[in-house]
């Protein structure tokens, strides 16, 4: 066998094969920023375009792509920062600061897409007791039973003991040997297979299953107790609780897990939704650390507790 040198690097060769793949590279390019397409064919057709690293101006932003392949944009003209802000607001909700005017309800802004995954967490059983302990179910003798709803219900950790009456509150009845008391547990879960499960179990009043924000209170029929585990993020919790507010009865209670950011955060929701906690008189307590780590995440959460008759 003979082995033939061959220089490694020749000069360069414009073939067909070459300029097609320079094609589809500079395509590549413009399409991954199609806002900025025109300014980047132009640089290409000037072999300006250093798509590395590169900062870029235009007629209404500035733009400086980093190797990462991040982009920090700055928009030259205050309109069109406030316009798009406005428009960011609209898609995304409140997590964008000024894209809402004072005047505008905070709270009508909700996020009506279902979460991922649905936000599906089974509330862990000390979780579940905290929250059950943050309720009073004493009822008097001749008294109706409490009209309870759990509006986030999944596979019924929270709203299950309360159908089953399985509280310390059942003793006080058997031992004055009165009666047990059948408190009616609506629940509300929007993931068919789940409320098919709690209709099986047979023990609640009502299950329904459709989304909760878009179902109205029944004002003949509103509740004396809600307790919730709703999703989390993207604020939703916020926006579950807001609505849960409307089901329930002068004087009632609702218990809410969330999220432990509502205390803190800085989004216009976050700051509206504490200050309208704070009119209500609610109380919050901090979850441990870790409180649903067995089911799967390690958000932190708190438990709102609140009274529809205590407001400031
Ligand atoms: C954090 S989990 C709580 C589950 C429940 N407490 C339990 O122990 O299984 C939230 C639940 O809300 C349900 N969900 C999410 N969005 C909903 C909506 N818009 N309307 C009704 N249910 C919803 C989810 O499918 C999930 O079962």
């Amino acid at each position: 066998m003979r082995f033939h040198r061959r220089e490694a690097y020749g000069p360069y060769e414009d073939t067909r094969r070459k300029r097609l793949a320079l094609a589809r590279k500079q395509r590549l390019e413009r399409e991954k920023y199609p806002l900025l397409s025109e300014i980047i064919a132009e640089q290409q057709r000037a072999g300006t375009w250093n798509p590395k690293q590169s900062e870029h101006e235009g007629q209404f932003f500035r733009i400086r792509i980093f190797k990462n392949g991040n982009a920090h944009l700055w928009f030259t003209r205050k309109d069109l920062l406030e316009k798009v802000n406005k428009i960011l607001a609209d898609y995304y909700g409140e997590v964008i600061g000024d894209g809402q005017t004072q005047a505008e309800d905070v709270f009508a802004d909700k996020k009506l897409a279902p979460a991922r995954r649905f936000g599906f967490f089974p509330t862990p059983d000390e979780a579940r007791d905290r929250v059950l302990g943050a309720i009073s179910l004493h009822r008097n003798k001749g008294q109706r039973p409490l009209r309870i709803l759990e509006p986030s219900a999944g596979t019924g950790n929270l709203a299950r003991p309360l159908a089953e009456q399985q509280l310390g509150y059942e003793d006080i009845w058997k031992r004055e040997g009165a009666y047990t008391y059948r408190h009616l547990v609506d629940c509300v879960e929007i993931q068919p297979h789940l409320a098919e499960q709690l209709t099986a179990e047979g023990i609640y009043n009502r299950v329904i299953n459709q989304d909760f924000l878009s179902l109205r209170p029944d004002t003949a029929r509103l509740y004396d107790v809600i307790v919730m585990n709703p999703p989390f993020d993207l604020e939703r919790d916020i926006d579950h609780v807001m609505h849960a507010w409307n089901f329930l009865a002068p004087a009632g209670r609702l218990v809410a897990i969330m999220s432990a950011g509502t205390e803190f955060r800085q989004t216009r929701k976050a700051i509206a939704f504490r200050q309208q906690m704070e009119n209500y008189r609610a109380s919050w307590i901090d979850l441990p650390a870790g409180s649903f780590s067995s089911v799967g995440t390690y958000v932190n959460t708190l438990i709102l507790s609140v009274s529809k008759g205590s407001s400031s």
